[in-house]
């Protein structure tokens, strides 16, 4: 599929597997959700530019390779987003970290935005959009535009499971966009929940339910 790359590591899928488990503890949910963000963010930042350096190691100088230092943004949607930051600052601990709110009417499943705090120079880091779902994309093609609007444009899009809904919605509304997915999934149910999906990402992550 057009700019959409799943992450179809043993380790990764592992992992998935224990997260979409319902019998799965709040803390070991927690726990899953940033060992996958970690996983996941080894693969997504394979092409980051190198500089060659001078090292002087205990036997002599040798010319080897270093991070160019490209800025990154990482900009978790809430709530459940937020699950996702840590496991990627252990991998990029200088990215600057924005939030967008956004939440899905219950009714409507229509995107709801009620915060946005980005770093004032997001127009020149390379974005990492998290989100552990995305369903009818309505969250992601939102938080998207909000980014774009404040400077925005190189943007990664990375959440665990996706759905083909999402996935279209989202192309179609920014198709400069890479999608990162550790899981393509069947399809959305009536209320608009990724199947098999893991459920409410939010409400597992936090425990409100
Ligand atoms: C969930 C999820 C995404 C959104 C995906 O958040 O974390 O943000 O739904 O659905 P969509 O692709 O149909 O927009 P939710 O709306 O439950 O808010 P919460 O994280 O505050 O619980
Ligand atoms: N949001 C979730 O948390 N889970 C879904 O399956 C769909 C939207």
């Amino acid at each position: 599929m057009r700019n959409v790359y799943v992450f179809d590591h043993p380790l990764i899928q592992h992992k998935l597997a224990m997260l979409r488990d319902k019998n799965t503890s709040t803390k070991d949910f927690r726990e899953l959700v940033k060992e996958i963000s970690m996983l996941m963010t080894f693969e997504a930042t394979r092409d980051l530019p190198l500089k060659e350096v001078e090292i002087e190691t205990p036997l002599c100088k040798a010319k080897m390779h270093m991070l160019k230092g490209e800025d990154i943004a990482i900009v978790p949607i809430l709530r459940a987003g937020l699950g996702m930051v840590e496991g990627m600052q252990a991998l990029v601990p200088n990215a600057k970290v924005g939030h967008i709110g956004v939440y899905r009417d219950p009714d409507t499943h229509c995107p709801v935005e009620y915060y946005c705090k980005l770093p004032s120079d997001i127009g020149r880091r390379k974005v990492f959009v998290v989100d552990p779902m995305l369903a009818t994309g309505g969250s992601a093609v939102a938080s998207i535009d909000f980014i774009k609007a404040r400077g925005g444009k190189d943007i990664i899009f990375m959440c665990l499971i996706a759905a083909p809904e999402g996935i279209k919605v989202l192309q179609d509304a920014h198709p400069d966009v890479n999608i990162f997915i550790a899981a393509k999934d069947s399809h959305l149910n009536e209320h608009a929940y990724i199947v098999p999906g893991l459920g409410d990402a939010g409400d597992r992550l936090f425990g409100t339910k």
